[in-house]
């Protein structure tokens, strides 16, 4: 648990310097309130990191002292800007609210060319690795500076060979998001749609792939399809098309974290998943798992 929540926590210093870039969004997630599910050990490895956070805060509070003019300091001693509502609960893109340690952790500000942001950058990457419980050899993270939706377009749009296409598996709207991708990309594909209170049925996945999805390279499915609540069977469905040598793309965004995932087991070549969700950091940062082998092959397509 300490693992996730601390993993959370520096992907979202991460997104909170990209974000700063990205869309202004700035917030961190709560490490605090896994603590009663704390071993003895991990509460000490969280205690010191409250006293880097106040630390981190104390410093803030020293900038706070520079001329409101300055672009570091903060918002509310800016002049024209809103009061400060320290009260309000902000509902970010999750949805999620973020904790004081969140709000604490975001004064800090990191460069990103800064030896900190860099290592944070390869922790974070590692740490996905080892959520993910993959060989690190044969996979490795790709960061992405954009939500959810923008790491699914991004994979979608980059991985499938222009003269190949996908069969995508959907029984909710996050599968048919996909097809949306694909129709304003120009990307081939076959849909597949199943009820939204039931499990695509494997047979007509079978099918398909033996007749008109037959020329696709790749096929993709929602795990945990959000609007639903449904679990896909990622390792069944990863079977077949494993059996049709085809490639297999999984959005894993409100899974990853929480529900367990065996790579191996489903033949998963990339796994897209978010900040913001069961690894507890902010939105505006996404990221993918990728096969390398599955991931070179896809060089110039
Ligand atoms: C399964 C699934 N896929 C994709 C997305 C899109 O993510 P985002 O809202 O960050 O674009 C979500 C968001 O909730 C989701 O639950």
């Amino acid at each position: 648990m300490l693992r996730l929540g601390n993993l959370g926590y520096r992907t979202s210093l991460l997104a909170i310097n990209v974000g700063k870039k990205n869309a202004g969004k700035t917030s961190v997630t709560a490490i605090r309130c896994l603590s009663t599910t704390l071993s003895e050990a991990d509460k000490k490895k969280l205690s010191g990191a409250e006293k880097l956070l106040e630390k981190l805060a104390e410093e803030e509070r020293m900038e706070r002292k520079i001329p409101h003019w300055s672009p570091t300091a903060p918002s509310d001693v800016r002049p024209s800007t809103a009061p400060v509502q320290p009260s309000k609960i902000l509902f970010t893109p999750g949805p999620l609210t973020t904790s004081y340690y969140a709000k604490l952790a975001a004064l800090h500000d990191y460069g990103s060319r800064d030896h900190k942001f860099i290592k944070i950058v390869k922790d974070v990457c590692e740490g996905l690795l080892d959520v993910a419980a993959v060989n690190k050899k044969d996979f490795t993270t790709v960061p992405i500076q954009g939500s959810g939706t923008f790491a699914i377009e991004g994979v979608l749009s980059s991985v499938i060979p222009k003269k190949k296409g996908v069969l995508i598996i959907a029984n909710g709207a996050y599968g048919t998001r996909q097809r949306q991708i694909c129709k304003v990309h120009n990307i081939a594909h076959t849909f597949m749609e199943f009820p939204e209170d039931a499990a695509p049925n494997l047979d007509e996945i079978d099918k398909a792939l033996q007749t008109n999805a037959k020329d696709h390279s790749h096929v993709a499915i929602v795990h945990s399809e959000t609007t639903s609540g449904i679990i896909n069977d990622i390792e069944a469905v990863g079977k077949i098309a494993h059996k049709h040598g085809k490639s297999y793309i999984v959005d894993a965004m409100s899974s990853f974290g929480a529900v367990p995932v065996d790579f191996e087991a489903a033949h998963i070549d990339y796994l897209v998943s978010s900040a913001n969700k069961c690894i507890e950091g902010v939105p505006g940062f996404s990221f993918v798992i990728a096969r390398k082998t599955a991931f070179d092959a896809s060089k110039g397509s």
